[in-house]
């Protein structure tokens, strides 16, 4: 019951009563120049970056949550590639470890679209224009995720390619790079499942595509493993992966048809259309596939 002490915890609260010379009973509040959790954290980097460009109460929503995201995107990407580099050590357990933390990271973005739900088209129009031509269509941490995801469009590179820094040779680096999927194929063959030649060996820096002989590997892997079976634990999350992305896009499609209708994005693109066809495009198909004939 709510309020009742146990005996346990009174003798807990007791013992908080009398600090002793080792657990003082409040923390440090004097510091010069900076607090050392600001020195980690940097939020009062992170508060300057907060500039809006109107005095609408909903951009600062707006605003705040897209840098939530893009957060989220470089955390993510960050996850996928520890689980490829343990993958390539041939490490599952560790490469599993990454994979659902990734997974739980993604739960907690897409619960960052609750946020948006509020904005009906006569807020967004009130700050839109001041928006100019940005979009999320130029996230350079987007691009990283989907070319992880294997979704590889060499178009998308282009917005990139005159902006200073290194960004664009980081997005060119992950675009020719393996993807994560590509990773774990090249492990279940050195596990021994028959993963064709062709797959393996595809130029990486290209869209990966379905093939007929990569569901044949899902359909037996599925097929001689149990639920507690790490190889089917690796596909398991694998597939939780795709369909947390899918969920993205998903939530992504409804904060635009709710704040903007079909109306054509500040990105140039025709909007609700545009972003449905995205819809369609689901990452490690054959782990979707393999399921009808499991
Ligand atoms: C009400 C809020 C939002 C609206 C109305 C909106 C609108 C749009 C539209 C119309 C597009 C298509 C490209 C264009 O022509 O601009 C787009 C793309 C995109 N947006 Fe948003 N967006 C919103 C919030 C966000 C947020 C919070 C993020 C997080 C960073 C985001 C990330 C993206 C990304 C990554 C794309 C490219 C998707 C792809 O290439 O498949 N958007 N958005």
């Amino acid at each position: 019951m709510r309020g009742q002490g146990t005996g346990h915890h009174t003798e807990a609260m007791t013992s908080r009563r009398k600090p002793s010379p080792r657990s003082p009973s409040a923390p440090r509040v004097e510091f010069e120049d900076t607090t050392p959790y600001d020195a980690y954290v940097r939020s009062s980097t992170l508060a300057s970056l907060q500039r809006t460009l109107t005095d609408e109460p909903g951009e600062y929503m707006f605003l705040v949550c897209s840098q939530i995201m893009e957060l989220y995107f470089n955390l993510i990407a960050y996850e996928w590639r520890t689980a490829q580099r343990f993958l390539r050590e041939d490490d599952l357990d560790e490469a599993l470890v990454a994979l659902r933390r990734a997974n739980d990271h993604f739960t907690a973005l897409n619960a960052s679209w609750i946020s948006f739900r509020w904005m009906t088209p006569t807020d967004f129009n009130a700050f839109r224009d001041a928006l100019g031509e940005a979009s999320g269509f130029q996230s350079f941490l987007y691009r990283h995720l989907e070319f992880l995801l294997g979704f590889k469009d060499p178009a998308l590179l282009r917005p990139h390619k005159n902006v200073a820094g290194d960004h664009y040779d980081d997005l060119v680096a992950a675009f020719e790079a393996p993807s994560l999927y590509d990773d774990v194929l090249a492990y279940l063959s050195r596990k021994g499942y028959p993963v064709p030649e062709d797959v393996l060996g595809r130029d990486m820096a290209t869209t990966y595509e379905a093939h007929d002989g990569v569901e044949d590997v899902w359909v037996a892997l599925y097929g001689a493993t149990g639920h507690v079976d790490p190889l089917r634990q690796l596909g398991e999350a694998l597939t939780d992966a795709a369909q947390q992305f899918s969920d993205w896009r998903y939530w992504h499609l409804m904060a635009v048809r709710r704040a903007m209708g079909a109306k054509g994005g500040t990105g140039g693109s025709a909007g609700l259309a545009w972003l449905e066809r995205s819809l369609q495009r689901q990452a490690f198909p054959e782990l979707w596939s393999a399921r009808t004939r499991i």
